[in-house]
């Protein structure tokens, strides 16, 4: 017996629906129909809304495996695409990252999906369009514009890549794709839901806030920009500044201090020696993971060792 919609939004919801989704995706789509003729089932769990350069959708099941048993809050201070928090759903969550843009999609999904899903649908895929998007002023934009902007760029932009001059503007060229799915209504629907039916709060924010906000039993995982796993193969230009070896040994300092104070945490790095410089003394999982961001199309899609660092 699937669950109905009703049933979902009437009690407490998101515990229902979680136990939903923790099956219906394993489950083959024939057995779905079968099992559930009407449309008043629920949709798929939510999936991040962006692509995301360093998204951990691939390393799902290997997070899932390293993850702690229990813990009280949930926080995730570079969230990116928020695959792992997706795959999840924690019931008490701080989600939080540097660029601007990207923690405003989160907030107008939660407070503003409909309007949203009305600006996207206003968008074409035409060179012309998304140069003319790329091109407005941000600071004359609603937060609502502004998110239909970024997600439009995301889907439409080359590669899905998310890159900025050094003036902090956003500079990816068009993307060229012939069909891309600018407005996947059911997916923003289904965050939102999720956003708003879970104490998750979204911050515009750096890292460090972590240390003070999170109490003893609580889990953080951290997913930085990677060291560099050569001089020119890194990508670290999420936001303006990108992240150095000085932002990374900071870091290391700051997961040093949470575990002082009894928190849970786990990290993911690149394979790197300066990687295991600093965190030695903790747990460090060698994992092989495959990543698309070299811009060269013959060496996407190869293996690159990354590492998975815990403290428990
Ligand atoms: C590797 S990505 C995270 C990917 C994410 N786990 C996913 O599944 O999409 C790194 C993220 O860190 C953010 N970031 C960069 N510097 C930061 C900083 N100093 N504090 C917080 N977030 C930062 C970037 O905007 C980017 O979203």
């Amino acid at each position: 017996m699937g669950i109905q919609i009703d049933e979902v939004l009437s009690g407490n919801s998101m515990a229902i629906l979680r136990a939903a989704r923790t099956t219906t995706p394993l489950r083959k789509k024939e057995n779905k129909r079968q099992d559930n003729e009407d449309d008043t089932q629920i949709g798929p769990p939510p999936r991040p809304f962006v692509k995301w350069v360093g998204g951990k959708r691939q390393l799902l099941d290997i997070l899932h495996a390293a993850a702690p048993d229990n813990f009280g809050r949930y926080y995730e201070p570079f969230i990116g695409g928020g695959a792992y928090l997706f795959s999840q759903l924690p019931d008490s969550a701080t989600i939080s990252d540097a660029n601007p843009e990207l923690i405003n999609c989160y907030q107008v999904i939660r407070d503003d999906v409909e309007a949203l899903i009305r600006s996207l649908r206003t968008h074409k895929n035409e060179e012309a369009h998304f140069y003319a998007v790329r091109a407005k002023k941000l600071p004359t934009m609603t937060a609502v514009q502004r998110a239909s902007r970024f997600i439009f760029l995301n889907k439409t932009c080359f590669n899905g890549l998310y890159r900025e001059n050094k003036s902090g503007q956003f500079n990816s060229p068009f993307g060229r794709y012939k069909n891309p799915k600018i407005v996947d209504t059911e997916n923003l629907r289904a965050i939102s839901e999720y956003l708003n039916t879970c104490d998750v709060e979204i911050k515009h924010s750096g890292y460090q806030f972590v240390l003070d906000k999170a109490q003893p039993g609580d889990y953080v995982y951290f997913d930085p920009p990677y060291a560099p796993m050569t001089k020119t193969a890194n990508f670290a230009s999420y936001v303006k500044g990108g992240f150095g070896l000085q932002d990374q040994a900071e870091l290391a300092q700051t997961f040093a201090e949470l575990d002082k104070k009894g928190v849970k945490v786990m990290l993911s790095n690149s394979n790197t020696p300066i990687i295991h410089e600093l965190y030695k003394g903790f747990n460090i999982k060698i994992i092989h993971a495959s990543r698309a961001i070299n811009c060269k199309g013959s060496k996407r899609g190869k293996e690159a060792n990354e590492v998975l660092v815990t403290n428990y």
